[in-house]
């Protein structure tokens, strides 16, 4: 997702910077920017250390003259009984997912208040509703819907917006790395149980990531002043109800 609004905000004339783990896909994102015509530099980092959020956060506003808007799109994924799961996991869950959003976010405050910037964290349906098997997961996606309304207030006086989206399943390296890991050797069966859960029946398909971009571009508008603290589902109605 995170490659995909790089590719987009880009090609809109956007200077974008990605952070992501050393050897990771981070080099290929940045290519796929530059082949957009865009203008893109990496920042290899893990965002648990809040050291690096901090320098990440410096180097990228130097670079770019200043710092308009923040995406936290990093994430992991964990699933299986909660019984089963060690602190280990805990923490790596709860560090990436939501600890490293508040440090970068926090790093960031000072240079988005200068440009009256933009926060937009990706957060998850199982952020909003209960996800079995992923109550991990759901607590950190969850933490970080209502850090995003908290900042938002917080930040309001400042000029600065905070939003967060809630996507339901969407065709990334995530779904697949699910597929594979928690699917008992059958990826494409993890896949359909997925998109049995959605209400559009035989048509359910799952959300392409150029759909999220869309979307950050446009909250990233001046015409999309008015929203902040807001929770936006991008999710084909999953969370609607039953
Ligand atoms: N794919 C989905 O179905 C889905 C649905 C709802 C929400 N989300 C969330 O959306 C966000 C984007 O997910 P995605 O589908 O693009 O996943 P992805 O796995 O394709 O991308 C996540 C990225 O986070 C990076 N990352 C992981 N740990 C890191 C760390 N310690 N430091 C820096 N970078 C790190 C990974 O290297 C990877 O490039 C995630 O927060 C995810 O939880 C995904």
């Amino acid at each position: 997702m995170g490659r995909a609004i790089a590719v987009r905000m880009g090609a809109g004339g956007d200077q974008v910077a990605l952070a992501d783990l050393p050897g990771s896909a981070l080099d290929d994102a940045v290519a796929a920017v530059h082949a957009q015509g865009g203008n893109a530099r990496g920042f290899a980092m893990d965002l648990r250390d809040t050291r690096l959020c901090n320098a990440a956060v410096d180097a990228v506003a130097a670079w770019g003259g200043g710092l308009d808007v923040l995406i936290n799109a990093a994430g992991v994924w964990l699933e299986g009984p909660s019984r089963e799961v060690t602190p280990e996991q805990w923490d790596q869950v709860l560090d990436i997912n939501l600890k490293g959003a508040f440090f970068l976010i926090r790093a960031a405050i000072a240079p988005l208040t200068e440009r009256k910037g933009h926060i937009i964290n990706i957060a998850s349906d199982a952020g909003l509703v209960g996800n079995s098997g992923a109550a991990v997961y759901c607590a950190s996606k969850g933490g970080l819907v209502l850090l995003s309304k908290a900042l938002a207030l917080e930040l309001a006086p400042l000029g600065v917006r905070v939003n967060v989206i809630c996507p339901g399943d969407v065709a990334t390296p995530m779904i697949e790395f699910q597929a594979s890991r928690y699917g008992n050797g059958d990826p494409e069966g993890y896949k359909r149980r997925l998109l049995a859960h959605y209400p559009q029946g035989d048509d359910a398909r799952f959300i392409r990531p150029e759909e999220i971009a869309r979307l950050v571009q446009y909250l990233c508008e001046p015409e999309a002043a008015p929203i902040t603290g807001a929770t936006l589902s991008i999710d084909f109605g999953i969370t609607a109800g039953y």
